[in-house]
């Protein structure tokens, strides 16, 4: 086994860690929730990444969600081509961006018009900015265990009761700002129905098929509850459906669910891989944002050409047939680390899926909110997840994130994995195969 420390990848990060702060452009890329240090990348090809050590890996990040046709599809590769020969950004219409928000409508029934930015976090922000205005409210109200970016008002976690305010969950946040989210725990009726008595909402933010806790879906009867809630309070329902969107249903989770939103912020697989995020609603609160109305909202690179030709194009290989191959692509993957982990019997596990998102949660019972989630046994899926990677399989380095089978992935390629899998939950309790330095 090659010294992690004889690797390009640690020549890389001893470099990156001089010039980026950790190393890295995103925390979770820097593997430290699995004791390890990162890998660089030197390529993708389909459902496999390379990296710059020669080490070959099936990808279950895939760019944490975009590539739903794998890495480097040859259709997508060849519109951004062509896209860019007419140059790469105008800072003016173009033609595609019609042609993305038209062909988003036609999927989603909350969505009538779309205005694009660049990151699903920019999405976010500008979506509460505009049921701000719309209700004449400050306060939302979001998820524990949800992620929408990195706004700072959405980076706040629950006080001791719903009496406290919530307090900001990094530094830099002011209290201030972090005291407008009211925060409940995902799956907790009661909390929903007493937050939202006890507040006055311009929103109530969710992820309808949340995916940054690890995958933990609604209870039944949940999405209704909050839809119910928004609309006898006079609250929007923003679902934020940055992963679900155009992943697990043509229309994202709202198709699967037949709840509507008032707003929904998209992303990842609308770029097609490059970046492209929206917000989308009805015409009338749309129609808030300037300059059809007041609310401010802009963004040199919104609607990028290149990006809105790779998110056309990603879309439209996106077909009825396409969802139900992703399905049993999926279905391949959960059963098999289901079977491999049963089998292995040295660690309960519980697999989670759903179209084109797979969670292994390292627990004895079912995942149902964020702190189900956290009592998971971190250390135990970071000793695992070392262990894929020495096998050719890169997983999300992190329990609470999901994992992204795409079309590209292969039955060969899963089978793969589902075998790498069985060999690393067999190691699981051998200190010595696990040790974080050891792996790769
Ligand atoms: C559900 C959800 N919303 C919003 C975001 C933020 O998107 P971005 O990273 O493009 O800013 C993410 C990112 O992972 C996400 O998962």
């Amino acid at each position: 086994m090659t010294a992690l420390t004889d690797t390009r990848s640690a020549a890389l990060y001893r470099r990156a860690l001089e010039v980026m702060p950790g190393g890295v452009s995103s925390p979770v890329r820097a593997m430290r929730a699995i004791g390890r240090d990162p890998v660089f990348l030197a390529r993708g090809e389909g459902a496999e990444v390379v990296d710059v050590d020669g080490n070959r890996y099936v990808d279950y990040v895939c760019s944490w969600g975009p590539l739903i046709h794998g890495h480097a599809h040859p259709e997508v590769l060849e519109v951004i081509a062509e896209a860019a020969t007419r140059g790469t950004s105008f800072g003016a219409p173009t033609p595609g961006e019609v042609e993305l928000a038209s062909e988003v409508a036609r999927r989603m029934d909350g969505v009538q018009m779309l205005r694009m930015t660049s990151s699903g976090t920019e999405a976010a922000m500008t979506a509460l900015r505009v049921a701000r205005a719309a209700t004449g409210r400050d306060k939302v109200l979001k998820f524990e265990g949800a992620y929408h970016g990195h706004v700072d008002g959405l980076l706040a976690r629950a006080g001791s009761g719903l009496a406290t305010q919530s307090l900001p969950s990094s530094p830099g946040v002011p209290a201030g700002t972090a005291a407008q989210t009211v925060v409940v725990a995902w799956n907790d009726p009661d909390a929903l129905h007493a937050a939202t008595e006890a507040h006055e909402l311009a929103a109530i933010l969710a992820e309808p098929l949340p995916a940054n806790m690890g995958l933990v879906p609604p209870q039944p009867g949940f999405l209704e509850l909050l839809r119910e809630r928004a609309s006898a309070t006079g609250a929007l329902l923003v679902l934020d459906e940055v992963i679900s969107g155009f992943r697990v249903a043509r229309g994202g989770a709202q198709e699967l669910t037949g709840i509507t939103a008032d707003l929904t912020i998209l992303g990842k697989v609308l770029g097609g891989g490059l970046p492209a995020a929206a917000v989308g609603g009805r015409a009338e609160l749309m129609n808030m944002l300037a300059p059809a109305g007041e609310v401010y909202q802009a963004g040199t690179l919104s609607g990028n050409p290149l990006a809105v030709a790779a998110g056309l194009r990603a879309l439209k290989l996106l077909d009825e047939s396409a969802y139900v191959r992703l399905g049993a692509v999926t279905e391949r993957l959960a059963s098999g680390l289901r079977k491999a982990a049963a089998e292995a019997d040295r660690y309960p596990v519980q697999v989670v899926s759903a179209t084109g998102l797979v969670t292994v949660f390292f627990s004895d019972r079912p995942v149902k909110s964020f702190e189900d989630a956290r009592e998971c046994d971190l250390d135990a899926y970071a000793a695992w997840c070392r262990e894929l990677l020495a096998r050719g399989v890169y997983p999300p380095p992190s329990q609470f994130e999901a994992w992204f089978p795409s079309l590209a992935h292969m039955p060969e390629q899963i089978d793969r994995t589902v075998e790498a899998a069985a060999a690393a939950f067999a190691t699981l309790g051998e200190s010595s195969s696990s040790s974080a330095q050891g792996a790769r």
